[in-house]
């Protein structure tokens, strides 16, 4: 029996997942230049939350930290979260860089998201080594999920539980990606990760979290179907998803955007009593024009597309970049950023953490939303 609406609206309020937190009035929370309330302000005022992701190095920079005060409502902990930060040594947890972005949520009044405690990447070496015995154990997932859940049990809003499971290229009929967690565990080790995050925390709200959502491309729209049929598999077990996140990472000049194909896989999530929280906002503006001024433009063109579409569904919660300003993105390290090319320019703030029309987007967006009515 899927959870009820009201159990879901009942974990979710109370794991923050819903504005519960009360921040300074707004003008408490002037923006640099004057032109309205932050965004985690517009955000709440109709329900929804805003929120970014950062780094423990970040905080150091006290005018980012003041802006990130500012604007966000949530808070992601870049990596400090990820298996490879937390256990490096099996057994020995290390939990002091999340712990630190988790302080400086709570002292910000911000809710706090977990991300990602199952997932093929970032994982210290001795894992994939022990993950390729054969007849491991599947401890390897509940005891590490039952420890760090259980250490943040009351801080954490919403969990990515399972990220990127799916990828299409790996040739299965599921559309699963041949991990090492699936080639030790089949396809049941998604199931048995949120059953032990539920044993964990029955309050904080359980994620599915993929990329490759949002664009019309045949790419997309293999892997929207690879994620459906996971969904509905998910609930036909009765396993305890609440929400998908949809990671989008967006390219402001790559596959085509379609509005009615985005709405249209969104209302298939929703019809299956999905939540939905968009997880990693950022626009990719590199394949056109070089100019900061045309590149700013097609980034806020964009995002307010996406984000008009996302936010106009009721299922949606909320919105989180995966970043604040472009002094920090993932897109500008070695792994994401073609040498020779200009820096990109992916996220709200620019790297003097000023206000871009990717901002003026984002807020826009919300001031335009439909106020959520969660009963
Ligand atoms: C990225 C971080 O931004 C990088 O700093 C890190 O080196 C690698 O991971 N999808 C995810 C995120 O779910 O965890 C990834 O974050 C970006 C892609």
């Amino acid at each position: 029996m899927p959870i009820s609406r009201r159990t879901f609206l009942r974990s979710a309020a109370a794991s923050a997942l819903l504005p519960v937190v009360e921040r300074p009035p707004t003008h408490l929370l002037p923006g640099p230049d004057g032109d309205g309330p932050p965004l985690a302000e517009r955000a709440a005022r109709k329900g929804l939350f805003y929120g970014c992701c950062a780094a423990t190095a970040y905080l150091d920079d006290a005018g980012f930290a003041q802006a990130l005060g500012r604007e966000a409502g949530v808070l992601v902990p870049e990596w400090e979260g990820k298996r490879g930060r937390i256990e490096r040594r099996p057994g020995v947890y290390d939990y002091s860089a999340a712990d630190r972005l988790a302080g400086f949520a709570r002292r910000h009044l911000m809710a706090l998201r977990g991300h990602a405690l199952v997932w093929h990447l970032s994982n210290p070496g001795w894992l994939d080594e022990a993950l390729s015995v054969p007849g491991a154990s599947d401890r390897l997932i509940t005891d590490y999920i039952a420890r760090v859940v259980g250490h943040y049990r009351g801080q954490i809003q919403s969990w990515d539980v399972v990220n990127e499971a799916v990828e299409v290229e790996d040739g299965r009929p599921d559309g699963l990606r041949a991990s090492p967690w699936l080639k030790a565990f089949g396809p049941g080790y998604i199931d048995t990760a949120f059953h032990a995050a539920r044993r964990a925390d029955a309050d904080a709200v359980l994620v599915y979290n993929d990329y490759g959502l949002s664009a019309a491309d045949p790419w997309s729209a293999s892997r929207r179907r690879a994620v459906l049929a996971l969904l509905t598999g998910l609930r036909r077990r009765d396993t305890p998803c609440h929400a998908l996140g949809i990671q989008g990472h967006l390219r402001a000049f790559g596959p085509r955007f379609d509005p009615d194909v985005f709405r249209r896989f969104l209302a298939e999530v929703a019809a299956l009593r999905y939540r939905i929280i968009i997880t990693e906002l950022d626009v990719r503006d590199d394949g056109g024009p070089t100019a900061p001024a045309a590149r700013d433009r097609a980034v806020a063109d964009l995002t307010r597309r996406y984000l008009d579409v996302a936010l106009d569904q009721p299922a949606t919660l909320g919105v989180v970049t995966w970043g604040l300003s472009d002094r920090y993105t993932w897109l500008a390290t070695p792994a994401e950023h073609r040498p020779g090319t200009p820096p990109p320019r992916p996220l709200p703030l620019d790297d003097a953490l000023r206000r871009k029309p990717m901002w003026h987007a984002i807020a826009a967006a919300f001031d335009t939303a439909r106020p959520r009515t969660h009963g």
